[in-house]
């Protein structure tokens, strides 16, 4: 086995003994799992197995993604953050100088997430509605990162009024698109489209990345605030 880094900081590529990689990020809580990923130990440090079935962004980075706006220190406004899988990940990418706000709707939800943050104090768990940005306005700064995983039917206006709410100009939105959640009667290539237009009339689209084969009929769409 062997551990080089990823082109993207923070990341980094597993090589197994039968040649087969995998990515991981380094775990800023050593000793803690969090979805039961594999973890394992290189040259004293502890290194968590991204599984691209079980996250979206570790899919996109799997399929080439070019864009990668997160890194150490990047305050990260999470909508949807479920349990926190994915954001656990993003957790050990901008380390003890970075911080995610994660808006999740669900109580019950959001309750998995509260023993995971009790030791990862970069996460901050807000109950609270992605519709409605103002609702947490109170508890969230601007952000330099924007990362919408909600697959309801306005992802595409979940992501406007949030961006218009907390995103620093220059900094990035990264949407995970759903189609079968916005159109089931639609291919899934013209509901991208639809949402990419949508989105370029207050931003720049810098890329699409689809999900497959890791997430059926998903892509995700990065977006820059001028
Ligand atoms: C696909 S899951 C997210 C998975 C997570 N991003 C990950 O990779 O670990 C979508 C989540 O968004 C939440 N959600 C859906 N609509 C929402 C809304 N309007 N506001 C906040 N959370 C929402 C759901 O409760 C669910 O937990």
């Amino acid at each position: 086995m062997n551990v080089k880094k990823h082109k993207f900081p923070g990341v980094y590529i597993v090589i197994e003994d039968d040649g087969s990689e995998r990515i991981a990020t380094k775990n800023l809580v050593p000793g803690q799992k969090v979805y039961g990923e594999r973890v394992i130990k290189w040259e004293g440090e502890e290194y968590r197995i991204w599984n691209p079935n079980r996250s979206k962004l570790a899919a996109a980075i799997l399929n080439g993604l070019k864009n990668f706006p997160i890194k150490s220190g990047t305050n990260v406004l999470y909508l949807g953050i479920a349990s926190g899988t994915t954001a656990s990940h993003v957790s050990d990418i901008i380390g003890w100088g970075g911080k995610i706000f994660g808006i999740e709707f669900s109580p019950r939800v959001l309750r998995e997430l509260v023993p995971l943050v009790e030791e990862r104090r970069n996460i901050i768990p807000i109950l609270g509605d992605a519709t409605k940005p103002e609702e947490y306005r109170a508890l969230v700064t601007k952000v330099d990162v924007i990362f919408e995983d909600v697959a309801q039917p306005t992802q595409a206006k979940i992501l406007i009024d949030n961006v218009n709410a907390y995103l620093k100009s220059g900094g990035y939105g990264m949407i995970a698109i759903k189609s079968r959640s916005i159109d089931v009667t639609k291919e899934p290539e013209e509901v991208f489209r639809e949402v990419e237009k949508e989105l370029s009339e207050y931003f720049e689209v810098v890329e699409r990345i689809s999900l497959e084969p890791y997430e059926k009929d998903h892509a995700l769409i990065v977006v820059r605030k001028p």
